[in-house]
């Protein structure tokens, strides 16, 4: 694989669609060829597996049922789109990938994190991104960001969830450092832009070559 993975984390609210505009912009500018992928979807199936998880109308599904399914979104996105891409030299950037369901169902939940992470490695063929962004920021001020929205099934969890997701986010973050950058989502957009530019610079864009 050739190409450069990217992948941007936070809870719901910390800033990270925004981000990936601004990055894919400057990519793009550059003329880097780029392919822009979100999680749960990507892919036909697994954006019907997006629709079953972020439904009102199942409230009830199981944990263990809503593990399997990110998962399943995740394994067809890989097989799909993000093995391709990388093998063409693209520069693929995913919103959220593996460590979401470390940091929601893992944390958040308080389901099995080894169990996650074996589930996580079979389904990704073990591909990590080459850097993952994850944007923290305080769970209130989230919720202030997104209170204009209609909140889907996963929004509608509560602070003390999202408290324990962040947490998570926190632990992925000191976990791998030479993967993960941790960058405070409560700074001004631009600000945390030009902190990403300089990463991605700095790791990245010297090996790429431009087409
Ligand atoms: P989305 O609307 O894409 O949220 P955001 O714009 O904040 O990324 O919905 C994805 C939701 O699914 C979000 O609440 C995070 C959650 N999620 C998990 O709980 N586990 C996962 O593995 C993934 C990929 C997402």
């Amino acid at each position: 694989m050739t190409g450069k993975f990217v992948t941007f984390e936070g809870i719901d609210g910390s800033g990270k669609t925004t981000q990936i505009d601004l990055l894919e912009t400057a990519l793009k500018q550059r003329g880097i060829s780029t392919s822009i992928l979100r999680e749960p979807g990507g892919t036909r199936l697994s954006e019907k597996i997006r629709d079953i998880l972020l439904d009102h109308k199942n409230m009830h599904l199981s944990l263990s049922a809503e593990s399997l399914l990110f998962v399943a979104a995740r394994a067809q996105l890989m097989e799909e789109k993000i093995k391709p891409a990388l093998e063409r030299d693209k520069f693929v950037i995913c919103d959220r990938f593996s460590d979401s369901t470390i940091a929601y169902q893992g944390y958040g939940r308080g389901l099995n994190i080894e169990y996650l992470e074996e589930l996580n490695n079979f389904n990704t063929d073990s591909i990590q991104p080459d850097l993952t962004f994850i944007l923290d920021i305080d769970p209130e001020k989230a919720a202030l960001r997104m209170s204009s929205l209609a909140l889907d099934r996963m929004e509608s969890t509560g602070i003390e969830f999202y408290l324990r997701v962040q947490e998570g986010y926190l632990e992925i973050a000191h976990r791998f450092p030479m993967r993960c950058v941790l960058i405070d989502g409560s700074h001004p957009e631009s600000e945390v832009f030009e902190l990403i530019m300089k990463v991605v610079n700095k790791k990245l864009l010297k090996e790429m070559s431009c087409s």
